[in-house]
């Protein structure tokens, strides 16, 4: 019965051990190889004999982004492909520019927390919690504020400053990816039927594809 009871308990602790050592990197880095045709979860790892540098660093989030666009905002990413160093370190960044009233429209990360700190300009900004509750959480923003958006909630942030904004976020994944809804739903290829999202949305077929024309 003892012998039982102290080999279950083994097995509890090996899984145990399992489990935590999958929980982080088991070494010091592994700088992606992008050229690999090895299928992992991430990317195959470069030689760390060859790994230099300029596989950590990324130049360029000083630059502006272009905010020419119908919602006036730009998200201008650094993930895995654009440093190879961030490969299996769980971490991104994203610098967005608003322009006056610019949005950053109804968006989710699929594999992501994110956390913005603004660096200038006041943001409305929101997140809607899961069904059936649908709470929507919101707070106005002033430069040096840091506000959290939980992994895979619907969020945005809207400049609602006469001045441009700019924002600096963390996302806790190297490939955090963005699901923007309006273009999702009514601009998927190809088109969700039209009546699928007439009934969707308590409509009429006329306003869906007037609604998907601009997408
Ligand atoms: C980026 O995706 C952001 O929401 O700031
Ligand atoms: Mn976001």
């Amino acid at each position: 019965m003892a012998r039982v009871y102290i080999s279950s308990l083994l097995l509890t602790l090996m899984f145990h051990i399992v489990i935590v050592a999958g929980q982080g990197p088991l070494q010091d880095f592994c700088v992606a190889d992008t050229k690999s045709q090895v299928m992992v979860n991430g990317f195959a790892c470069k030689n760390p004999s060859s790994v230099e540098a300029s596989d950590f660093f990324f130049s360029g989030l000083h630059m502006k982004g272009n905010t020419s666009n119908p919602v006036g905002s730009k998200v201008t990413l650094v993930t895995v492909k654009e440093l190879p160093g961030l490969n299996t370190l769980g971490i991104a960044m994203a610098r967005v520019d608003y322009e006056p009233w610019g949005l950053n429209p109804p968006h989710f990360h699929p594999r992501a927390t994110e956390l913005l700190t603004l660096l200038e300009g006041t943001l409305e900004v929101g997140f809607v919690t899961s069904n059936p509750e649908n709470r929507f959480i919101t707070k106005v923003l002033h430069k040096g504020d840091v506000f959290v958006f939980p992994m895979k909630l619907i969020h945005f942030q809207r400049n609602i400053g006469n001045t441009k904004a700019l924002a600096i976020s963390a996302l806790s994944s190297q490939n955090p990816g963005i699901v923007t809804i309006a273009n999702a739903v009514l601009g998927s290829k190809p088109d969700i039927s039209i009546d699928i999202l007439a009934k969707a949305f308590q409509t009429s077929e006329e306003v869906i594809n007037n609604m998907q024309l601009k997408f």
